[in-house]
């Protein structure tokens, strides 16, 4: 009977749970490894990683290190996985291969059976069975290989469809950068897979972990480490010299601010970068006096990467409150979430005075903010409406923005292994942060060709719904990047002129004029009609060969 009632009432709850209007986070599921690093893979699928530890997800009679998550059962299946891929990054290529690189040296040998993972790369094919059953983690260490050993790089796919490899340390290290790779390399291998050594990196010493890093739309790198920046050309070899973040903030771990590449949009693609939040603390205090108390910063600079706008520099603006270990995704509709984190400390753990069991931040930050690049500078944050989690989300978490359209969040565990004691636990609770576009009638898409060539006029059929008056309409073709230690590396947006036919029916889209504007490679299109978005629909852009593919499309006007 009781059984009968609760088969009866729980479709009823469910229906009435998921309609209220507004912002709302939804717990649902647990990931089953700490969800250290994300990555969407097709339209159901996500790539997680942790390290080799005692996860409860198990495998061959062991913790599991690496799961994919469906965003349909909210369930994790465990990867078989050889190498240790703690601390790793990655990216997905131009023919939609998902790449992860670098990783730690065996922690926990006696429990779990994990080879080095600091020089290893790990492929992961397309994957079109929706489930994943048939999908799997491809790794050999004989013949995929970073050219040094790297744990905390940075990833980035550029122009031609490869991963530029930046940075990262030898060795695991408790706090600073005190055995470092200062030197960028490529997958596939370019320079006959000798890396190239990176003066920037070197001068950002000993807080260059996890440089920020974009691909700007004429297929330069703007990259930020510690409170410097540079432009680097790929192809001369050459770095430029920007300017520093204002008022000595750092924003590379371990005080790790949150960057991004702001959306581009026609006719000219103009790159815009903000960074916010991190630490203005020296780099020269040995971590033990610092302190998990310490504030982190509520600043935030943006720069043009024009020569007038490089010219001008950084302009600074507030953020609501101070936050570190922080990250931005970008939103269909053009603004920017900040998300995660905490208000006080440092990254890293068990390396400050002070830490909180072995945390070394403290006060997370549970509300998320919006920044809107266009308001007026002085109006462009905002809370109002966006609820508060109740899950601290500090050093290890992800998040990243799901096919759906919601805000997909997992992870966090500064603890050395799987603690469930410690004030700040080993997080394994999923979580999903709808925008108020979730629980109201949506446009959809019909029908995207599965390949977008670049400079590519299309058509498609479309459903708006009665209530919109469709006086703002914006097609967003999107890279959804990869979360690892709070930076979203490779997360684009790319604005496409779209008009939509008089009886609202269908649709014409300009793809970007060319591979510069968008690496080729897999993304998603999302249709925003007055701040009302659909689903994504999953494309290839460009023809979905491997890297390095040539330069496709039309220049961009000067
Ligand atoms: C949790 O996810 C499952 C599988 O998608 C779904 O059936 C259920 O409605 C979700 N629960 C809530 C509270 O959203
Ligand atoms: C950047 O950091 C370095 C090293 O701490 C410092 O010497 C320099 O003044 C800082 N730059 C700015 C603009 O604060
Ligand atoms: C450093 O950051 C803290 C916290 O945001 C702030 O109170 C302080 O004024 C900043 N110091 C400088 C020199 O900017
Ligand atoms: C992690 O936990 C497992 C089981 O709880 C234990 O056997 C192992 O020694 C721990 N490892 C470390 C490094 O604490
Ligand atoms: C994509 O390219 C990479 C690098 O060349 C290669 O290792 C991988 O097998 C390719 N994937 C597919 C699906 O062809």
């Amino acid at each position: 009977m009781f059984y009968l009632l609760e088969l009866f009432l729980l479709p009823l709850f469910v229906a009435a749970a998921s309609t209220p209007k507004g912002w709302h986070f939804v717990q649902n599921g647990t990931t089953g490894i700490v969800a250290l690093e994300v990555v969407v893979v097709s339209p159901t699928l996500a790539v997680m990683f942790d390290r080799a530890q005692n996860d409860p997800l198990q495998i061959n009679g062991h913790g599991a290190w690496g799961a994919l998550w469906n965003f349909e059962t909210n369930t994790a299946t465990p990867l078989d996985i050889m190498s240790d891929s703690f601390c790793a990054s990655g990216g997905i290529l131009s023919n939609g291969t998902m790449v992860g690189v670098g990783g730690q040296f065996p922690e926990n040998p006696t429990t779990e059976p994990d080879t080095d993972g600091r020089m290893m790369i790990r492929l992961f094919n397309p994957c079109t069975d929706p489930s994943g059953a048939s999908c799997k983690v491809i790794e050999d260490p004989r013949t995929l290989n970073l050219a040094e050993p790297r744990w905390y790089p940075s990833s980035l796919r550029i122009f031609d469809g490869s991963l530029m490899v930046v940075g990262g340390t030898h060795n695991t290290t408790p706090f600073y950068n005190t055995d470092p790779e200062n030197s960028f390399e490529f997958v596939p291998k370019k320079d006959g897979g000798v890396p190239r050594p990176s003066p920037f990196l070197e001068r950002s010493l000993p807080t260059n972990l996890f440089p920020r890093v974009f691909a700007l739309p004429d297929g330069k790198i703007f990259m930020i480490a510690n409170n410097q920046s540079i432009i680097y050309d790929v192809e001369q070899g050459t770095e430029t010299r920007l300017p520093d973040l204002p008022n000595g903030v750092r924003i590379t771990n371990p005080m790790d601010g949150a960057a991004t590449l702001l959306p581009l949009s026609p006719p000219f693609y103009t790159p815009e970068v903000v960074v916010c939040g991190g630490s203005n603390s020296s780099d020269a205090i040995p971590s033990l006096q610092l302190s998990s108390q310490d504030p982190a910063s509520d600043q935030c600079s943006r720069i043009t990467l024009t020569p007038e706008g490089i010219k001008k520099g950084w302009v600074v603006e507030r953020m609501l409150e101070d936050r570190m270990l922080s990250e931005m995704i970008l939103l269909p509709d053009g603004t920017v979430m900040i998300i995660n984190g905490a208000s006080t400390g440092y990254a890293a753990s068990h390396s400050v005075g002070d830490p909180i069991g072995r945390s070394n931040a403290d006060h997370p930050v549970t509300r998320p903010v919006l920044y809107l690049p266009n308001a007026p500078i002085g109006h462009r944050f905002t809370n109002e409406g966006l609820p508060s989690s109740d899950i601290p989300r500090m050093y290890h978490s992800s998040v990243t923005l799901t096919p759906s359209g919601n805000i997909f969040v997992a992870g966090s565990n500064p603890n050395s292994n799987v603690s469930t004691t410690t004030t700040y636990v080993s997080e394994f609770r999923a979580e999903y942060l709808n925008p108020p576009y979730m629980s109201v009638a949506r446009p959809a898409l019909r029908n995207v060709p599965t390949t977008i060539p670049f400079n590519h006029p299309f058509t498609v059929p479309v459903d708006i719904p009665a209530n919109l008056k469709a006086t703002k309409v914006q097609v967003a073709l999107m890279d959804l990047g990869f979360s690892s230690h709070a930076f979203h590396s490779s997360s684009r947006l790319v604005f496409m002129n779209a008009v939509l036919t008089p009886d609202r029916k269908s649709i014409t889209i300009v793809s970007p004029p060319n591979n510069r504007v968008f690496p080729p490679g897999p993304a998603f299109v999302f249709l925003t009609v007055d701040g009302v978005t659909s689903t994504g629909a999953h494309v290839m852009v460009g023809d979905g060969t491997s890297p390095p593919v040539k330069d496709q499309g039309i220049r961009l006007p000067l």
